[in-house]
């Protein structure tokens, strides 16, 4: 018997109420409970979680689930996760059973625990890939086995109120069709990333907007020469993730900076940089998610990894890009090394391609799942009136095509 929920993980956007993300508006964290065999008070379950999320990560330190159980039960074991508390087993004797919580938490183990305690897909401190980067490490899994339960498929009552924190706040699960919706409204206040912009067209580059990740927290930054940084512990990273961010006007943790480097007949080129203004954060498997209409003529990717994602079966128009395996598929803290950088090479579609009214930069950017904030508009790199656009000669097109057959 497979008893599914579905804790249909949808996506508020932050600039608006949508109930769901517009560029991964199938994504969702599936859990499923699935009843493997009887036992003489209860039952075994294999509880099952996939991430289908196509950007959407969930990053160290990991998931913590909750919920209600229906009646009176209990858990006697766990194999591949544990849960936080055992709360109160006392009218047990002998054989204690691992939680009598009404309301379980469980959090899975960390690598490296004996085989015996094991099972597939757990023990990866409760970090899940996003689908679109690696599905086969974007499930996680563990097995239950439930005491004083109902021991038929008619007397199983399904646990109900789940929760779910992936790591921190933003997930709302509602009970049986489990819903789960993830809103970046309530996972903090102010977004936390921003983004830059600049072009070989024009000199200016346009900053991320003045505090665009909320300027409560700049009397708590550092200076990039500060001598705090240099004291033992200080890049430790904290239990509750608190940052240690380095002095910017933007006071965010991360900046990606998109530079639209050159122009040739056929084809434009882009510079992509992330940047990490956070001492006490490395980020393992990010991930940049973007929207730009020439997405779907991506010619070639210098040093990220890149899918396209389709959010809609006839736009493709967002893709995501990650880090090479072993490469840079780690964000290291803020520093000398806290950057990663690409380069994209895209094809112009002769109809829809201008360097005009800024179409050049990405309409959305998002950061391990979490939207940036743009600068405005108004504020973009212009391209100069009636100045035309400087084409390579043929020269410097055929060395950076040799270039491009060298890499
Ligand atoms: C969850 O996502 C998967 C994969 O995108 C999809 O097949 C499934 O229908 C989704 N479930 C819900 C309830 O939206
Ligand atoms: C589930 O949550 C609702 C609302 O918070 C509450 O009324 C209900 O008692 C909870 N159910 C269980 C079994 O805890
Ligand atoms: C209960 O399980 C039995 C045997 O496993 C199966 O034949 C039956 O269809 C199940 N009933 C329900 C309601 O799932
Ligand atoms: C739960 O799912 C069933 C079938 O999948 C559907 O008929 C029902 O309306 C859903 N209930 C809620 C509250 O979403
Ligand atoms: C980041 O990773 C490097 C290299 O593995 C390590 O030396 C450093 O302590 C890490 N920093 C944080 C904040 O975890
Ligand atoms: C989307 O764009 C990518 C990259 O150019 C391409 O490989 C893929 O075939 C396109 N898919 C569709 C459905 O147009
Ligand atoms: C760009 O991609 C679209 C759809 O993926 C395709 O129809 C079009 O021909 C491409 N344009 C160029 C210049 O390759
Ligand atoms: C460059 O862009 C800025 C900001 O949008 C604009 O004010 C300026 O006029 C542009 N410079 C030129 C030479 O067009």
């Amino acid at each position: 018997m497979r008893l599914v929920i579905i804790p249909l993980c949808v996506i508020v956007l932050f600039s608006c109420a949508a109930a769901y993300d517009p560029l991964d508006p199938n994504g969702n964290i599936t859990i499923k409970w699935d009843v493997m065999s009887w036992t003489p008070d209860g039952y075994v379950a294999v509880v099952t979680m996939s991430n289908f999320q196509m950007f959407r990560h969930i990053p160290n330190p990991g998931w913590t689930l909750g919920w209600s159980w229906a009646k009176k039960e209990v858990i006697w074991t766990m194999v591949g996760a544990q849960t936080t508390e055992q709360g109160d087993c006392s009218k047990f004797k002998g054989n204690v059973p691992h939680c009598c919580k009404k309301t379980p938490t469980v959090v899975d183990l960390l690598p490296g625990v004996p085989y015996n305690q094991q099972y597939s897909n757990c023990c990866k401190g409760g970090v899940v890939s996003a689908w679109g980067q690696d599905p086969s490490s974007a499930v996680s899994a563990f097995q239950v086995s439930v005491g004083q339960a109902g021991t038929s498929n008619k007397t199983v009552k399904l646990p109900k109120n789940f929760t779910l924190l992936a790591p921190g706040p933003g997930y709302t699960c509602v009970t049986w069709n489990v819903t789960c919706t993830y809103s970046q409204f309530l996972a903090r206040k102010n977004p936390s990333c921003c983004v830059s912009l600049s072009s070989f067209y024009n000199e200016t580059i346009t900053p991320c907007p003045t505090c665009a990740c909320g300027c409560q927290n700049k009397k708590n930054c550092v200076k990039s020469d500060s001598k705090y940084l240099k004291t033992a512990g200080a890049h430790t990273p904290r239990r509750d993730n608190d940052a240690l961010l380095q002095c910017t006007h933007h006071m965010c943790p991360i900046r990606v900076h998109w530079h639209v480097k050159l122009n040739y007949k056929d084809y434009w080129r882009v510079k992509i940089a992330i940047t990490n203004f956070n001492y006490r954060m490395n980020y393992t498997l990010w991930t940049l998610a973007v929207q730009h209409p020439n997405l779907n003529n991506i010619t070639q990717v210098f040093s990220f990894d890149y899918r396209p994602i389709l959010p809609y079966e006839s736009i493709n128009d967002t893709g995501m890009f990650y880090g090479m395996k072993f490469y840079n598929d780690l964000l290291m803290e803020a520093g000398p090394s806290g950057n990663v950088q690409s380069e994209v090479l895209l094809r112009k579609d002769q109809d829809t391609f201008t360097f005009k009214q800024g179409w050049a930069f990405p309409r959305k950017v998002y950061f391990n799942g979490e939207e940036c904030m743009l600068p405005p508009p108004d504020t973009y790199p212009f391209l100069p009136n009636a100045a035309p656009v400087k084409l390579l000669n043929l020269p410097s097109l055929i060395f950076f095509l040799l270039l491009l057959l060298s890499v």
